[in-house]
């Protein structure tokens, strides 16, 4: 019996391809290497959802999607407000068309795009900025959340982050997705059960403790002590390990490579001497099981040089995987059988039948 279905094959799939023991990521016959700091998040649209849609929606149609999520929902900002910004965002989510068009497809990957910078500018008493239907996915993002024009280097640093976690086979919340895809669900039910799914710690929710490990650490020469105490209360290192990498995760130097682009700061270097300690202590704990840094370390770094907080890095997180989530609720949808795997009963039996 498999518990977590480790090394189950639930579904077959055309989208992306995980290899644990080669340390490679290949989305639609593409290496991550030839995509990450190249490709862009309105590339992937036609990239990730050419099978499920004909014609494949496009970036003009996303930039069309972002105006009209902000006109849906500039009106309840204050509302959303008032929970975390990941909740508002799910909860604003919840409120779209459930259906299977193109339509609800780009408004389910804009909705995270306009309302995190909105509901983080709210929630600071600043005024939100509408999008500009006319720019590129990334640049629109980071400028309404940075109320400027962004350069170059924070553009190819969003744009690498969200083509780096677009797609990653089965993961939690992709399963989640498909799993009420397979029962013929609608797309907005699909994404909302991945929202529900991403948000676990040991899931999409791990970016934000890793830069609060960092800074517990401070310093490079507290990496060892401050690690160790971790492990020792039993915790985990938040960005180490993961279910089917058995070496480096591809994307954490993907990541690495943007950060490096962005700016070296002193954090940046702080981080690379927690990644070493980490890794040190990681191995002296479990010299059996390969814990390597994967893809949240770095998402961590990169996504606070870009200007977003770290309490929305999850939802920053569903910003990118929202068009993977949508792929797999298609593919599922169309060719897929309804997902019911079998359970081993432990409990009680009636007593007449004991
Ligand atoms: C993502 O699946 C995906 O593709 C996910 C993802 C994606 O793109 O969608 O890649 C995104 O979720 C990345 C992972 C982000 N989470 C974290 O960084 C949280 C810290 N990592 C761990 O919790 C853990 O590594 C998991 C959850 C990611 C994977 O855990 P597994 O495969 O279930 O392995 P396990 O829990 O059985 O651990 C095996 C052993 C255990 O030791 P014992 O209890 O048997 O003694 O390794 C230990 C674990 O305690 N271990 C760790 C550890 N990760 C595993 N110990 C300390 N620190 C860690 N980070």
């Amino acid at each position: 019996m498999a518990i977590g279905l480790d090394d189950v094959v639930a579904a077959e799939t055309a989208l992306s391809d995980v290899d644990g023991l080669a340390g490679r990521l290949i989305i639609r016959g593409r290496s991550l290497d030839e995509l990450a700091g190249r490709e862009t998040a309105d590339g992937m649209l036609g990239l990730l959802l050419g099978d499920a849609f004909d014609p494949a929606p496009t970036g003009t149609e996303l930039g069309a999607a972002r105006a009209e999520i902000f006109a849906r929902f500039k009106d309840k900002l204050a509302d959303l407000a008032q929970l975390p910004v990941y909740d508002g965002v799910r909860a604003a989510v919840a409120q779209l068309p459930d259906d299977d068009t193109a339509e609800t497809a780009l408004l389910l990957i804009a909705a995270p795009a306009v309302l995190v910078p909105a509901l983080i500018r709210t929630q600071a008493g600043t005024p939100a900025v509408a999008p500009d239907a006319g720019v590129a996915h990334a640049a629109d993002i980071l400028h309404v959340l940075l109320g400027r024009a962004p350069t170059m280097p924070e553009v190819n640093g969003l744009d690498t982050y969200l083509v780096t976690v677009a797609d990653h086979g089965l993961n939690a919340s992709t399963f989640a997705a498909r799993v009420v895809a397979s029962t013929q669900a609608g797309l907005t039910s699909s994404v909302l059960a991945a929202y529900g799914a991403l948000k676990g710690p040991l899931h999409g929710g791990a970016p934000g403790p890793v830069l609060d490990m960092i800074d517990a650490v401070g310093a490079p020469e507290r990496a060892e002590p401050v690690l160790q105490a971790i492990l020792d209360r039993g915790e985990r290192l938040m960005g180490f390990g993961h279910r089917i990498y058995r070496v480096r995760d591809p994307r954490a130097d993907a990541l690495k490579g943007a950060l490096g682009r962005l700016q070296r700061t002193e954090r940046l270097h702080l981080a690379l001497a927690v990644e070493t300690a980490a890794l040190k202590l990681l191995r002296a704990k479990k010299p059996d099981r390969p814990l390597e840094t994967n893809v949240e370390f770095f998402t961590a770094l990169l996504l606070d040089a870009l200007g977003f907080p770290r309490e929305v890095f999850t939802a920053v997180f569903a910003m990118g995987r929202t068009i993977g989530w949508v792929a797999h609720a298609r593919e599922q949808a169309l060719s897929g059988r309804l997902i019911r795997p079998k359970s081993r009963y432990v409990g009680p039996m009636p007593r007449e039948a004991a």
